[in-house]
């Protein structure tokens, strides 16, 4: 029976040592030493053998045993290590190039805008994008009957109690002379909403930018020095300004400002349809009323405001003909920015 034990044990660990797998490993356990495996069978009949013959079987069979067992164990651990060396990280493989993000033209424009006024000393603010119809128009001297609500139709968030997405950001002039005495030298970006029908030039979401300054003795030539000056960094130091009078309920005298068209230095082509201009912004001089709402003395300071359209001015600026390019996020226009 020894001779057939050590047999056994050297056809097993050859066995084991070729294993591939774990499956393979696991039924080599049971072949050999399962319940009914091989050397368990020898053990189990080493009580029928001869009183002498016992002892020297019974220790081959229990060697075969440990034997078996720790060739398993190595080859276990053999596989594992390979395993692992697997998966282990390749640093010869090219790395995975993922795109950047790039910022909206919309963003750009903003930034810009932000920038040229920030050199002229205004501070850029923030509203709400839902408001109260006090701010977006009664404080802005736009009662409820007022036709220029008409203009502006705005998308209800709770008709009853008057809350509304804001049409404008004039109402960040209010909310900003609130909260603070003059002199106020302020920009405030953001997104404004309208329920406008969408067409080339229309969106019901759509991007402003507001001007305020206030002080005591800010005249008409204020409001034209800066406006110019803010034309020239934008669109170009050939630039000229045109003012022309308008009407805003929050302003008076209002005005809107146009710029010589940069495309044909003011010639007239198909951009500025054949009138060498292009309207960009309304602007005026803060109407009393507006001061009188937010505790200011109209006798002691004066002020005057703007409003531009950031898709016009990024239309302009970048030659795109449909502002519904902006919202349909289409990365062959994104990725040129
Ligand atoms: N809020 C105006 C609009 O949406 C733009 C505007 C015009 C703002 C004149 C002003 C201003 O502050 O003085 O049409």
């Amino acid at each position: 029976m020894k001779e057939e034990l050590k047999a056994l044990q050297e056809t097993a660990v050859r066995e084991v040592a070729a294993a591939r797998g774990e499956q393979e490993l696991e039924s080599l356990r049971i072949r050999y030493l399962g319940k009914k495996g091989l050397v368990t069978s020898c053990l189990r009949n080493v009580g029928q053998l001869a009183p002498e013959d016992r002892p020297g079987a019974g220790h081959a069979a229990n060697k075969a045993k440990q034997v078996i067992r720790d060739a398993l164990d190595a080859r276990e651990r053999e596989l594992a290590a390979a395993g692992a060396a697997g998966t282990r990280l390749d640093i010869t493989l090219p790395g995975r190039s993922f795109c950047l993000g790039r910022r909206h033209p919309l963003v750009l424009v903003t930034e810009q805008i932000l920038s040229v006024f920030g050199m002229l000393g205004f501070e850029a603010v923030e509203g709400p994008e839902i408001e109260t119809e006090y701010y977006n128009f009664e404080a802005l001297n736009t009662p409820p009957d007022h036709p220029a609500r008409d203009e502006q139709d705005s998308f209800d968030v709770d008709r009853d109690r008057g809350v509304l997405l804001r049409t404008q950001t004039s109402p960040v002039q209010i909310r900003v002379m609130e909260r603070q005495k003059p002199p106020v030298r302020v920009v405030a970006p953001g997104r404004c909403f309208r329920r406008d029908t969408t067409d080339a030039s229309h969106h019901p979401v759509f991007h402003q930018v507001e001007g305020l300054f206030v002080d005591r003795g800010v005249s008409f030539a204020d409001l034209k020095g800066v406006l110019e000056v803010f034309s020239r960094e934008m669109f170009g130091s050939r630039t000229r300004v045109r003012f022309r009078p308008d009407f805003f309920p929050f302003t008076e005298p209002s005005a809107d400002m146009s710029i010589s068209c940069f495309l044909c230095g003011g010639e007239g082509c198909r951009v500025c349809s054949r009138t060498g201009w292009l309207e960009i912004l309304g602007s005026g001089m803060v109407d009393p009323n507006v001061f009188k709402a937010v505790g200011y003395d109209p006798e002691e300071v004066t002020g005057f405001a703007f409003g531009m359209g950031v898709e016009r001015i990024a239309m302009l600026r970048y030659g795109i003909d449909d502002i519904r390019a902006f919202y349909e996020n289409d990365v062959r226009l994104l990725r040129q920015f």
